[in-house]
């Protein structure tokens, strides 16, 4: 088992190359099987989800090659339309492959999601869509049997939610299916507009992503392309918390800072302050933070969901109490009893967490719950006054490649150990 100790206090200052977007990334290369031809795709993050939907490429037959962070995916021999228990397993999120599949083998078999650590991640909308494309559907066993007798139908498709995953896999059955496809409501996310310039970039006639309503109008066949994964927004603003709990300085580079849009505010009002000079972001935090006065989670373009947990561990060290609001996700605060264990002082009542600044925490063992609370204590070990050990490593690894290389080279007291204890578990 491996563990990250953090030894607290250290100010971090420098400059930090943000990888590749995990949520780009993914979608990205189950897009890969719409075509035989091979696609070539650069700043894929090195992430154990990443290594996860590469298994499963591999395991439908397409050819993967790897070499640092460019991947290229030869779908030419996929034969298999199945991904077995165990890959489904090892992420949720591969659910992103039922569309492709689809589109390319005219059937699919996958298991069910079931629950998954930050809650239910139901897929109605995401079946009801390929309903809606002519597939049928039986759920037997825990699997889902998909076929679709014909070809696949565009369709006229609006969602009760703005689903990043549905809206995803909407895109990806739309791409090549016969005539178009009208979907409102779609999610806004940036991710959103990175699928659909890979999409595009293999001949797709994709239109209106990254707004409310897309235009799919499906073509008869996809070819290659070469594509450059956006870099990962979460991953920048989980470095600038970490820069504002250490009272530090920090340049994130190549980023996207339009990206970032919904998460400088807060930052500011925390009492950051952030220049941005084309590509690059710095933040400068002050001696001592401030309270920010509520925080909702909403559909991008609103306060994204995947930063709210190291957001609280900021604001846990800040002057004033803080509200947060989680809404797109039911069980989104099982960090905050570890949280707890460093002496910050949350209450959560439903989606609301009230959050008490105290002046400092401490250090102490805490268990990473999922990958962002992960990432919410690796912050708040940053912070904190003395070690902190940090077991659930393999959460964290699924969304940021090399933590502790990454913070270690802005200033922070940070190492992975290997240890012998048994990985203790939620
Ligand atoms: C994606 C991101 C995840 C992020 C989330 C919200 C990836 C790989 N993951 O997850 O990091 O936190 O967007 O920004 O890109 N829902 C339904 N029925 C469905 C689908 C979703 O009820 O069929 C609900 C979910 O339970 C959740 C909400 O809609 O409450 C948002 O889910 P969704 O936008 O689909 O998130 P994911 O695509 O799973």
């Amino acid at each position: 088992m491996e563990k990250i100790v953090i030894g607290g206090g250290k100010r971090l200052s420098g400059e930090l190359k943000v990888h590749g977007s995990k949520n780009s990334a993914l979608p990205i290369l189950a897009a890969a099987v719409l075509t035989t031809k091979p696609c070539v795709i650069h700043n894929c993050p090195r992430l154990t989800d990443v290594d996860a939907a590469i298994r499963i490429l591999t395991y439908l037959g397409c050819k993967v090659e790897r070499e640092d962070h460019t991947v290229v995916v030869d779908a030419s021999g996929m034969e298999r339309s199945d991904i077995p228990d165990h890959l489904m397993r090892e992420m949720r999120s591969s659910v992103v492959f039922l569309g492709p599949i689809l589109a390319r083998m005219g059937k699919a078999s996958l298991s069910t999601p079931g629950g998954c650590e930050i809650g239910l991640r139901p897929i109605d909308l995401h079946l009801s869509a390929m309903r809606q494309f002519g597939v049928e559907i039986q759920e037997e066993h825990g699997r889902l049997e998909c076929i679709c007798p014909g070809q696949m139908n565009g369709a006229k498709i609006a969602l009760s939610f703005p689903s990043v995953g549905a809206t995803e896999n909407i895109m990806l059955a739309a791409a090549t299916a016969q005539g178009r496809t009208v979907l409102v409501n779609a999610a806004r996310e940036p991710e959103i507009s990175d699928l659909a310039d890979f999409l595009n970039g293999c001949g797709a006639r994709i239109h209106g992503a990254g707004e409310g309503t897309i235009v799919i109008n499906g073509v008869k066949s996809l070819s290659a392309t070469e594509h450059t994964v956006i870099p990962d927004r979460i991953t920048a603003a989980t470095y600038m918390t970490a820069a504002a709990v250490t009272h530090g300085h920090l340049t994130l580079r190549d980023i996207i800072p339009a990206h970032l849009g919904p998460v400088i505010p807060v930052m500011e009002e925390a009492g950051c302050d952030i220049s941005i000079c084309a590509r690059d972001l710095t933040i400068s935090a002050p001696p001592r933070l401030r309270r920010v006065h509520t925080v909702r989670t909403m559909p991008y373009p609103g306060f994204p969901t995947d930063a709210q947990a190291p957001v609280m561990a900021m604001t846990s060290i800040a002057d004033g109490t803080s509200v947060i609001i989680e809404n797109i996700f039911e069980s989104r605060y099982k960090h905050v009893s570890e949280l707890h264990r460093l002496g910050a002082h949350i209450k959560v009542e439903g989606r609301v967490a009230v959050v008490e600044g105290v002046p400092f925490l401490s250090g102490a063992p805490v268990v990473a719950p999922d990958l962002r609370g992960g990432s919410s204590l690796v912050i708040a070990g940053l912070s904190a006054h003395g070690t902190t050990e940090i077991t659930g490593v393999r959460h964290i690894d699924r969304g940021y490649e090399k933590i502790e290389e990454s913070l270690q080279n802005i200033g922070a007291q940070i190492k992975r150990v290997i240890c012998d204890e048994p990985e203790d578990d939620f």
